[in-house]
């Protein structure tokens, strides 16, 4: 997802571009060349994002007040990642291509959300968040998580089994993949200097139905006891521990149930290096960098973050090693 120099540790993140970042960049510079329109359409949406400039990555969020923590879940070995840390290092690429993008999300509409269930499903529904809270009950898990591009957190989220969901809508039988389906408007999603044109937006990622049943599977609604911050993906966003950080589509408002499998958004503009079972594989190095160690996220330079050996599954084999057998 970057592009690479040198080992992906050795170099601070600041100084790394996102491949898609750099090609569209050369073509949104080519684009201002032939068309100098292009020039007033930039300042423009430089000023409203100024406008949405919040100091505070946790503003707008609410505590979520006593919740169960799941014991099957309750630690991890490693340190939870702190929360300033976790909230304003993110890839949301709707609002940026860097990991800075905490601000210009702070953009993201999240009044009246809705999320649709459809497709193959005995009861289509469009769930609103009451809705979501009414029906399913919230408990906080404590998940490894772990980037394609090989930095690592630890995490407590607090939102419900994707199973739940599953039963409340019942696929049918013929019902084989999930497509997922992230919040998406070009007017509202672009961070100063930052046109992520020639995605193929809007962001959408899938799982097998059976990926989907595994008990694992996460819809999270919040994170370090509050409502999710827009940067992490308010409302609700899907979290699969034993996959990479990408298969956890943010901000989602649609999710359809299908016979064929979905074309997904990193596989589609980058075939030959995201796939769409991405499980954690420290065996399976990324074309451009291995994929054996991960650096857990810290403060100080990223060459100086704790690196660990990635585990298979990101230690997650007992849940899930069968579904793959
Ligand atoms: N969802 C949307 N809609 N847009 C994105 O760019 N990035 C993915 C995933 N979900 C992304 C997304 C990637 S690459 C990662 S690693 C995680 O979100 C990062 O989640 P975090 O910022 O909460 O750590």
């Amino acid at each position: 997802m970057f592009l690479r120099i040198r080992k992906t540790w050795e170099l601070p993140e600041r100084d790394v571009t996102p491949e898609a970042f750099f090609y569209n960049r050369r073509r949104f510079m080519k684009s201002l060349i032939g068309a100098g329109v292009g020039i007033a359409a930039t300042s423009l949406t430089g000023c409203q994002s100024r406008r949405n400039r919040s100091d505070n990555p946790t503003a707008g969020t609410v505590p979520l007040g006593d919740i169960p923590r799941n014991p099957n879940f309750a630690e991890v070995d490693r340190s939870l990642t702190p929360r300033d840390l976790a909230t304003q290092y993110n890839n949301f690429y709707e609002f940026g291509g860097n990991k800075s993008i905490w601000r210009s999300a702070q953009a993201l509409p999240t009044e009246d959300w809705k999320v649709e269930v459809t497709g193959l499903v005995k009861n289509p529904r469009t769930y609103d968040l009451d809705d979501l809270q009414r029906k399913f009950p919230i408990e906080e898990r404590i998940y490894r998580f772990r980037c394609v591009e090989a930095w690592a957190m630890v995490v407590p989220w607090a939102g419900f089994p994707m199973r739940l969901l599953l039963k409340d809508v019942e696929p049918l039988s013929s019902a084989k993949y999930v497509r997922f389906q992230s919040y998406y408007d070009p007017d509202v999603t672009s961070g100063p200097g930052w046109r992520p044109y020639s995605m193929p937006w809007p962001y959408t990622e899938g799982l097998t139905i059976e990926e989907m049943a595994n008990e694992l599977a996460f819809f999270a609604t919040g994170v370090y006891g509050r409502t999710l911050p827009k940067q992490n993906g308010a409302p609700i966003r899907m979290v699969i521990p034993w996959k990479y950080g990408f298969k956890g589509a943010k901000s989602i408002v649609k999710i359809e149930f299908l016979e064929q499998k979905p074309a997904t958004f990193w596989n589609t503009l980058v075939p030959k290096e995201y796939g769409f079972v991405a499980n954690v594989n420290p065996d399976k190095p990324h074309p451009r960098w291995s994929q054996a160690e991960e650096r857990m996220v810290g403060r100080g330079p990223s060459f100086s973050w704790d690196v660990r050996p990635t585990l298979h599954y990101n230690g997650y084999g007992e849940y899930v090693a069968e579904l793959y057998g």
